[in-house]
């Protein structure tokens, strides 16, 4: 029997990639998005492959990710795998009007997470265990002056992955927390500058790669991206201070 995967923010860019990859590699999907009508065509590609259910699906409306996840799993038969994917990044200053987009931003990334990381953990512990993944940052490794509500969603929800690890443990679930450099999606085209920057399929497969080894956390790639988080670390923040800009 194959194995099955539910997805949020699958619409575009990694979670799009994550998608076609798992495809590849034998999973039923659930993919949720916002974006019906984007969902709708990748299904018409991928279910020449595979069993794909769809649903609409902002997950601000918090009430709703249990329903439509539980609804999915239902349709695939049963769910191994929870991908919390979905994100947005906005460049805000305090000060500066844009309170409302720091919001957006905490309440998709870091609060639209929790809701998926919860509802994901009712049905896998239904199913006797799985796993719970993360797809975080290395944004959220030191605050970033031009994203800093991006950075303080990143940073709040690796603490979550962690903080969650060894209670879903006693429910044969593992915490997975990826946190990805840049990989070329629309959610950073605009960026003048995307160092060491690789395609959504690459991103994918490494993902997909780790995934299936069940590892706790892990920069994608690893090369350099482990590396320099470490780095950003150890930096003193007076110096930090003088390099973020
Ligand atoms: N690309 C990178 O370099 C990079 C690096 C580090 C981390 N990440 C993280 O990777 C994740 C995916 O981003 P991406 O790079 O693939 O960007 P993207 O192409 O812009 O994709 C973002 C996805 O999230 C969905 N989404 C946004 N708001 C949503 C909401 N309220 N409810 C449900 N879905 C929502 C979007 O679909 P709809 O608009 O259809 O809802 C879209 O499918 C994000 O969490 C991002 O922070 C990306």
């Amino acid at each position: 029997m194959s194995k099955s995967i539910l997805i949020t923010g699958a619409s575009t860019g990694i979670g799009r990639a994550l998608a076609f990859e798992f495809s590849r590699r034998g999973y039923a999907l659930g993919l949720c998005s916002r974006r019906l009508e984007l969902l709708e065509l990748m299904r018409d590609e991928l279910s020449r492959e595979t069993k794909v259910v769809i649903a609409k699906l902002d997950v601000v409306e918090f009430k709703r990710v249990q329903e439509v996840l539980s609804r999915m799993a239902e349709e695939l038969g049963g769910v191994e795998i929870v991908i919390a994917n979905a994100g947005v990044a906005e460049r805000s200053h305090p000060g500066e009007g844009t309170f409302y987009l720091d919001r957006n931003v905490i309440e998709i990334n870091l609060l639209g997470a929790i809701a998926t990381i919860d509802a994901g953990t009712d049905i896998l512990k239904k199913e006797g265990g799985g796993q719970i993944v993360a797809i975080s940052s290395v944004a959220g490794f030191r605050g970033l002056s031009s994203t800093p509500a991006y950075s303080a969603s990143k940073a709040a929800l690796s603490t979550y992955m962690e903080g969650i690890r060894n209670k879903l443990k006693e429910h044969k679930i593992v915490v997975t927390v990826l946190n990805p450099g840049f990989i070329d999606t629309p959610i950073n085209t605009h960026r003048k500058s995307r160092p060491f920057v690789i395609s959504a399929e690459k991103g994918a497969r490494l993902m997909a790669d780790m995934i299936e080894k069940k590892i706790w956390s892990s920069a994608v790639p690893v090369w350099p991206w482990s590396f320099i988080t470490k780095i950003m670390r150890l930096v003193p923040e007076r110096l930090w201070s003088k390099i973020n800009v």
